[in-house]
């Protein structure tokens, strides 16, 4: 795919269903008793395997598009499949489904792409086999395939050792199931979404601070739930709006749990004309309309605990940064070493590529903004989110960018490079 300079964006944007959200959907909707009926469901790559892994297990899924309607088996109800169960590149997909599976009464192997099995599993493994989980990684190096035999399990105050609210929702899910209080324990908080549709399909959850408990679950209820626009998906053209000069766009039914909305503190930080209109909330959840207007950015901090909620956005800030005047430093984000690709050493190297003037830190990156960037070949490492940012980068870049591997966006934004032409001028 080639991109190359506009002149502006402006008009309007609706942004797809929240990939977090549309997984948790369909997998406590398969564990329900009764209809699940999800509208705005994502239709990205990551959720249809989701319903893939839940199809194989007996539930029926009817995907109708917009509304996708889960036929609930009940928590004791999904049966062995008959062959691997394949996540793709999900890591939701893997590490929450793991949680559940640790629990049934039937042993599955579940594997993923090449990306999913270098990613690091014994953050799921350590809390599941002290609840008496039987999971263990095949090849021996803590990756997936994972080999899971259901077991009876007893509830444990896991220290979490990362703010992961995969790993969170992994142990939650396993709470379900297992005898006793399950509680976990973040060093700062990652999304709840888990936390607040698990109480909303009837479930004993509590939330204080950084913990989150689950008492065992007799029966979950099947809900009616409308997916809000991922903020994720939202970011990107919250940061085009920035960068590109004379930009002015409206971002349609975005969330903003303050669980995710990292991005839009950091946007205020840097001076950015960002305003948040008809706010509501959808299925518990806060939705906004986002107005972005172009004009000066300057560098700043991004540290601490806002990290977790603001994790999937860091390839897009760091682009921001470079268009931004002074120094941007990221750090206490080495979480995003084991993402989709290592997204530190990944952006540096393209960043780079372009012009910036970038430098990799142990845990994150250091960039000096105001230096104009210049077309380039960039290579996504086949990572949805570096593939975007580029996408964006280039529309202000000198020249050509030429992005190799365009197409994995279909993981969390099919529509996303339609969307962003009808915004160029
Ligand atoms: C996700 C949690 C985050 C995020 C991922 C989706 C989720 O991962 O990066 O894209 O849906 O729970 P971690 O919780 O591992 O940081």
């Amino acid at each position: 795919m080639k991109i190359g300079k506009v002149n502006c964006l402006k008009g309007e944007v609706s942004i797809p269903g929240d990939k977090s959200i549309s997984h948790r959907s369909i997998m406590f909707g398969s564990i329900a008793k009764g209809i699940t009926e999800i509208t705005h469901f994502l239709q990205g790559a990551d959720c249809l395997s989701t319903i893939s892994c839940f199809q194989k297990m007996g539930v029926e899924i009817e995907n109708r598009g917009e509304t996708v309607l889960v036929h609930g088996k009940g928590l004791r109800g999904l049966k062995k499949p008959e062959t691997i169960l394949d996540c793709g590149n999900s890591g939701t997909t893997t590490r929450l489904i793991s949680g559940i599976l640790a629990a049934q009464n039937f042993n599955v192997t579940l594997t993923g792409d090449a990306s999913i099995q270098r990613r690091p599993m014994n953050r799921i493994i350590d809390p599941l086999t002290q609840m008496g989980a039987q999971i263990k990684s095949l090849a021996g190096n803590g990756c997936a395939p994972l080999s899971i035999t259901g077991s009876p399990l007893h509830g444990i105050h896991y220290m979490s050792p990362v703010a992961s609210a995969q790993v969170k929702s992994a142990v939650l899910l396993a709470g379900l199931y297992a005898e006793g209080e399950t509680a976990v324990t973040e060093p700062a908080l990652s999304r709840n979404h888990t936390e607040l549709m698990l109480k909303g399909f009837g479930a004993d959850v509590s939330s204080q601070k950084t913990t989150a408990s689950i008492r065992p679950a007799k029966e979950l209820y099947g809900q009616k739930i409308k997916v809000p626009g991922d903020i994720s998906s939202a970011a990107y053209f919250l940061a085009a709006g920035l960068m590109v000069p004379g930009s002015e766009i409206l971002i349609r039914n975005v969330g903003i749990n303050p669980t995710r909305a990292g991005i839009l503190t950091v946007c205020k930080k840097m001076g950015a004309d960002v305003s948040l209109l008809n706010q509501c909330f959808a299925s518990g959840e806060p939705v906004a309309d986002l107005l972005v207007r172009f004009g000066p950015l300057h560098g700043t901090t991004i540290e601490g605990e806002i990290i977790p909620a603001l994790i999937d956005e860091l390839p897009i800030i760091a682009a921001m940064a470079c268009a931004a005047e002074g120094e941007t430093i990221i750090r206490d984000a080495a979480e995003l070493k084991v993402k989709e690709s290592n997204r530190i050493e990944v952006m540096v190297r393209n960043l780079s590529a372009m012009g910036a003037d970038v430098t990799e830190t142990e845990d994150g990156m250091v960039i000096h903004g105001g230096r104009p960037l210049h077309g380039a070949v960039i290579d996504s490492c086949l990572d949805h989110r570096i593939a975007m940012t580029f996408a964006i980068a280039a529309l202000q870049a000198e020249g050509e960018t030429e992005i190799l591997g365009a197409d994995c966006v279909n993981i969390s934004y099919p529509e996303f490079y339609s969307d962003l032409n009808s915004l160029s001028q």
